[in-house]
């Protein structure tokens, strides 16, 4: 069983943050997203794992992945996710393999799935019930066989959606070289997995166990960041002078926290300064991040992000690389801001 991850999007839906890293890349609970996939991999005895970068984000990738035993195959054009396994081929020879989008987190992982893949079933493919699944693909199974998959319907046929992870026998490549491109102009694996219950080919539909993200939007962010937080083991490796912690909350080595408070889940990253400041629960400050004379709460500080002196309480933040929030004295009394393309701000 080998895997492969797919981390070739623009993750559009992210910018700005995106703009600059991609999504995968964003650390969530201290560690960038694709981690979560590639540990849930190894966790399952998948050994040989294969992740799908684009030029744009293949730099990143390697240095979010450094150190771990991966290999890389460049999608020149973000053209879908059946491209993406098709660019994988020489990779994937004759083997059944995980497909795994590089955004999704999975809380009890992805074994079940592995497990559903038995003699005879050609894809499995991991389903949750979703109040509103238009923004998925949905499945509509009968007993556990998928008989019919949409990608992103107007209309929902039922409130399954297709969760990023599937198991495909190697029959799936055969079906990805001959499909054509949808409405959107991408080969979409849905329409792959359509092909193989087209071919009489059986699908079986699994559902999540524990929660499940995809981490789309800012929002989901926010939500993976406290879903992952609340899982934290505590570990104290960094300095704790005349502070207060409370909860669960790991400060990494090299990291100071002094004259704070900081009340979990919060995870403070490598060489991280939280000084004179708050650090509230679901909060993740980023290796090398500042928090000086400052308030902030459920909230995601990336690596070197800067909040000083900052009177109100930041809340539902997310500070990208090195993003600095700091106030000023003195006349005038104005907001004084530079920000990139679609940033967003929101002063109360
Ligand atoms: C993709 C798949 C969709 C699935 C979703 C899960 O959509 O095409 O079927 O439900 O991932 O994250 P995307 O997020 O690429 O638009």
């Amino acid at each position: 069983m080998k895997g492969l991850i797919l981390a070739a999007g623009r993750g559009t839906r992210l910018r700005p943050l995106t703009h600059t890293r991609p999504k995968p890349a964003i650390r969530v609970a201290g560690r960038p997203i694709i981690h979560y996939a590639v540990e849930n991999l190894l966790e399952a005895g998948v050994r040989e794992i294969g992740v799908v970068v684009s030029p744009e984000t293949e730099r990143d990738l390697k240095v979010a992945l450094e150190g771990y035993p991966v290999r890389y195959v460049l999608q020149e054009e973000p053209q879908g996710l059946a491209h993406a396994v098709d660019v994988a081929r020489d990779f994937l020879g004759e083997s059944p393999f995980v497909l795994y989008l590089g955004d999704n987190l999975f809380q009890k992982g992805i074994r079940r799935f592995l497990e559903a893949f038995k003699p005879g079933v050609s894809a499995v493919i991991a389903l949750v019930r979703v109040e509103d699944p238009r923004q998925f693909g949905v499945a509509v199974l009968e007993g556990n066989r998928v008989v019919r998959l949409l990608e992103k319907p107007k209309d929902p046929p039922s409130d399954l959606a297709v969760a990023g992870v599937y198991v495909f026998s190697p029959e799936v490549l055969e079906v990805v070289r001959g499909l054509k491109p949808s409405a959107r102009g991408e080969y979409e694996i849905t329409d792959a997995i359509q092909g193989l219950i087209d071919r009489g080919k059986t699908v079986v539909g699994v559902e999540v166990e524990g929660w499940w993200k995809d981490t789309g939007r800012h929002q989901d962010l926010l939500d993976a960041n406290r879903l992952l937080l609340e899982e934290l083991t505590p570990k104290v490796e960094g300095d704790v002078v005349e502070s207060q912690l409370t909860g669960r909350v790991v400060v990494e080595k090299g990291a100071k926290v002094v004259r704070s408070t900081v009340i979990g889940p919060a995870h403070i990253g490598a060489g991280a300064v939280v000084e004179e400041a708050f650090v509230g629960p679901f909060t993740s400050v980023g290796p090398r991040a500042r928090v000086v004379r400052s308030e902030v709460e459920y909230s995601l500080l990336e690596e070197e992000a800067v909040v000083e002196e900052v009177r109100l309480r930041l809340q539902e933040c997310i500070l990208g690389v090195r993003a600095e929030v700091k106030s000023r004295d003195g006349l005038p009394r104005a907001h004084r801001l530079i920000l990139g393309d679609l940033s967003q701000v929101e002063l109360a």
